[in-house]
């Protein structure tokens, strides 16, 4: 069985998708057989991040609806496979076809992250309905933090058995300066259990135009990496 994690937020913009790629990699450098899911349909952008070979003509929706066989749907990264999100929503995208989907999936790997769209509607309720755990990504500014915990709010009201935080483009000299919440006041307004800071990180914006495998040896991959070990239950520590 896979652990099945959807990464999710309030707003849009926040680093989701970064992160799920970048958090994906790591699991795999540590060992683990990872899928990443783009739950962010007609918005799909994962394939460029990771860098997907450029074989696969095939989504999701065309496992739901039996045109291509599971695996064959599957893209290569450096990393993780990658199932990639249809470009239209359609009515056969129901939360049983998308469990029934997963499950199949769900003998094969050991982590299934889910790359939701912003907010909490459409593919965030599909990816929510097929998830065990969340992680509510949110920048350290009031109106990402205050719109992530409602988004937290609503994965606990559908049955998730935990939902963390990452903090995204944490800057250290602007947070001390006051321009951003620190740490504690993110957590605190969230009420999340910490799991990660990610720290600003050009080399990781970088990564958009580059893919992925470019980031090596940068505050962001280090992140990813530690991130990787706490979901684990290793105690690494959360800042550098
Ligand atoms: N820690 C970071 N440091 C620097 N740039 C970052 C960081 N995290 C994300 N970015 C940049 O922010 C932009 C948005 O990131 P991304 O697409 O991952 O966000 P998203 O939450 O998935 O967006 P959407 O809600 O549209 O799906 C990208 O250009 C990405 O490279
Ligand atoms: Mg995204």
């Amino acid at each position: 069985m896979a652990k099945k994690i959807i990464l999710a937020s309030g707003k849009g913009g926040v680093g989701k998708s970064s992160l799920t790629a970048g958090l994906a990699i790591s699991l795999c450098e540590i060992g683990f057989n990872t899928l990443v899911i783009d739950f962010d349909i007609g918005m799909g952008c994962l394939d460029l991040i990771l860098a997907a070979d450029d074989t696969g003509i095939f989504n999701w929706g065309d496992v739901i609806n039996e045109t291509c066989e599971p695996m064959t749907a599957l893209r290569s990264t450096i990393g993780p496979k990658l199932l990639v999100a249809p470009t239209f929503f359609d009515d056969s995208y129901t939360a049983e076809a998308v469990k029934k989907m997963v499950s199949f999936y769900d003998k094969h790997f050991d982590y299934i992250l889910f790359d939701a769209p912003a907010g909490v509607s459409g593919g965030f309720k599909l990816a929510a309905e097929c998830a065990d755990e969340g992680i509510i990504v949110s920048t350290p500014d009031e109106v990402c933090v205050r719109v992530g915990q409602y988004a937290g709010d609503i994965l606990y009201s559908m049955g998730l058995e935990s939902v963390k935080l990452i903090i995204n483009r944490f800057n250290k000299k602007l947070t001390t300066q006051g321009h951003y919440l620190n740490i504690d006041e993110v957590i605190d307004a969230t009420v999340l259990q910490l799991v990660g800071v990610v720290p600003e990180d050009r080399k990781l914006s970088y990564c958009s135009v580059t893919g992925m495998q470019t980031l090596t040896k940068s505050p962001a991959k280090s992140a990813f990496y530690r991130i990787a070990k706490r979901l684990e239950g290793i105690n690494v520590n959360l800042v550098i």
